[in-house]
């Protein structure tokens, strides 16, 4: 979906988070004022957060910044560069992994990246909806195609640490991984990972790597998340957050080289690091299946990535999906 070219050009404006008068823009784009209105009330209901003060216009309330291909590409490194496919820059799509695994993605080339300012129905691990306002998050996928599909085993646990590397080299302290691919802040969680297949079980499968990191999510877009959320603009002063663009940049310069060895390695080279950056290790915690929600105490994970858990009874078990809840222990 694109964006009318009177909206898109009212972002481009407000990117600069002054004031512009109703009159001003109203001249700017051959309208009226009730109509600049209009189409601004049209953008907020995309997420956009602005503010009309009488006397001075509008203003955004958001760190707001345009997705620019070029700028992206200019912070890749040599071998990013080498292993892109394709960088697809939309406004608004329903999601981006749907865009990739649907037919649109069939003819897309090994390593494409699909961008959206805003998603209407991001979505995120069991089910769950992926709060994807406009302008100031991070959402994108990135298309990978396996001769095998067996030796996709463990490449959720692995991008996590690709993401873990792209924070760390923007300087971001207090970040860690939850079971199986939570990227937290501190306790909270600031992104996800939706590693998604087709293809068969055995051969070759296309892979959609999507992920979603919030980097500026005002509190009231975020009452309907059920998880405990945070984002950038919690660590960082809203100025000096980093742009969205060298996020993007970053964590391609990370998830290419990953994606491109990965059949080679799996990811035993990975391991030693998740597990450094994993919160959970040792904690008692309550694994949620769709059936039943089982009790123990978080022991590891497997060379492939499955989840090992002390369950009551003393026995390790293994589990390949779920959601873990921390269990805070009745005092003796
Ligand atoms: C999770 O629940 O932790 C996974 C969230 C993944 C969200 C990203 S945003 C970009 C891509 N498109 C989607 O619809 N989902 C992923």
């Amino acid at each position: 979906m694109i964006l009318d070219r009177v909206k898109k050009a009212l972002l481009v404006r407000l990117a600069d988070l002054r004031f512009h008068s109703g009159t001003e823009l109203a001249a700017e784009f051959g309208m009226t004022r009730a109509a600049v209105w209009k189409q601004l009330s049209e953008l907020q209901t995309m997420g956009l957060d602005v503010t009309a003060v009488p006397g001075r216009g509008y203003r955004a309330t958001m760190p707001l910044e345009l997705l620019d291909a070029e700028r992206i590409r200019a912070e890749l490194s040599e071998p990013a560069r080498a292993l892109l496919g394709a960088l697809d820059v939309h406004d608004l799509v329903d999601s981006t992994n749907d865009i990739l695994l649907q037919s649109s993605g069939a003819n897309r080339p090994q390593g494409t990246v699909c961008l959206a300012e805003a998603q209407t129905a991001g979505r995120g691990r069991q089910g769950r909806t992926w709060v994807s306002p406009i302008g100031a998050n991070v959402y994108f996928s990135l298309l990978w195609r396996f001769d095998e599909s067996q030796r996709v085993a463990g490449l959720s646990l692995a991008v996590g640490v690709a993401v873990m590397r792209a924070l760390e080299r923007l300087g971001l302290a207090g970040i860690g991984l939850k079971w199986p691919n939570d990227v937290l802040l501190g306790e909270r969680k600031l992104g996800g990972i939706l590693v998604e297949m087709s293809g068969e079980s055995h051969g070759a499968c296309t892979t959609v790597i999507g992920i979603g990191l919030n980097r500026y999510l005002a509190r009231h877009r975020g009452i309907e998340i059920e998880q405990a959320w945070t984002d950038l603009s919690q660590v960082i002063p809203t100025h000096r957050l980093p742009s969205r663009n060298l996020l993007i940049a970053f964590l391609l310069n990370e998830l290419l080289p990953l994606l491109a060895s990965y059949a080679a390695t799996g990811l035993a080279p990975w391991l030693g690091e998740w597990r450094r950056f994993h919160r959970l290790q040792g904690r008692a915690a309550t694994l949620y299946l769709a059936d039943r929600a089982i009790e123990g105490t978080i022991e590891d994970v497997t060379d492939t990535g499955l989840l090992i858990l002390r369950c009551k009874d003393g026995i390790c078990r293994q589990f390949a999906s779920g959601e873990i809840r921390l269990r805070v222990e009745a005092r003796p």
